[in-house]
């Protein structure tokens, strides 16, 4: 799956951005990645929940809403209700990480639960049986246009291993400086689900930019 981030978007032409990577299923965008950025769980400030309100009206593409945020534990559930697809929050920001993956599903979402790229993944192993998606960071939260991390990528063979042994149910999202030269490792590694920002909305054609990425990954990750 390719996830387009519309951090790399034009903001001020913010639906046609959203139309212009979407799609037939297997051919746009799986998903459409929102980044959240509230200034004080990371060093930026970007979109908030009037701007995700009318993504939703305005596209089909489910929309993916990372939450770079301060006590998630109360505002997530917002972002389900605003109606977004799968809502991510950050396990070195949550209180209670498994009170918000109940209220996320509860409000009829999926809920994904995200790791800097320094926050090992082995304190949250419990906890990440009762989200549907994990999001491995590849570079410090905050900004787009930063280079991969590839250290990060033991963290997605140790999740892999959890669910390929049934430990856990879940998709293993990556996101930070995904592109051409970087994909291929991530989905060796076992990735499910690649956050691309630069790599798509800077490229001349986003959707040929998706169709790219899209083969390098399967030619790495045939089973998936
Ligand atoms: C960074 C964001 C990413 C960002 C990725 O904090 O979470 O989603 O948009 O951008 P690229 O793909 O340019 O690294
Ligand atoms: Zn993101």
């Amino acid at each position: 799956m390719i996830a387009p981030s519309i951090l790399a978007a034009d903001f001020t032409r913010l639906g046609e951005e959203a139309t212009a990577v979407s799609g037939p299923r297997g051919v746009g965008a799986d998903w459409l990645h929102v980044d959240v950025m509230d200034a004080h769980f990371v060093p930026n400030l970007t979109i908030g929940l009037p701007v995700v309100q009318a993504l939703a009206a305005a596209t089909d593409i489910p929309l993916d809403c990372h939450l770079m945020i301060d006590d998630p534990d109360r505002w997530a559930v917002g972002y389900a209700e605003a109606g977004a697809y799968n809502v991510t929050v950050h396990a070195e920001a949550a209180e209670d990480p498994v009170g918000v993956a109940r209220d996320l599903r509860a409000a009829g979402a999926k809920a994904g639960l995200s790791i800097k790229p320094a926050t090992p993944l082995a304190p949250y192993v419990e906890a990440l049986r009762h989200f549907d998606t994990l999001l491995v960071m590849s570079v410090e939260p905050g900004f787009g246009g930063q280079s991969f991390i590839p250290e990060v990528l033991d963290k997605v063979r140790a999740a892999r291993r959890l669910v390929d042994t049934g430990h856990l149910t879940l998709l293993i999202e990556i996101d930070g400086g995904i592109n051409d030269d970087t994909i291929e490792q991530a989905a060796e590694a076992g990735v499910d689900c690649f956050v691309a920002g630069s790599a798509v909305y800077q490229a001349a054609d986003p959707a040929e930019a998706i169709t790219r990425l899209r083969a390098l990954a399967r030619r790495r990750s045939p089973g998936r």
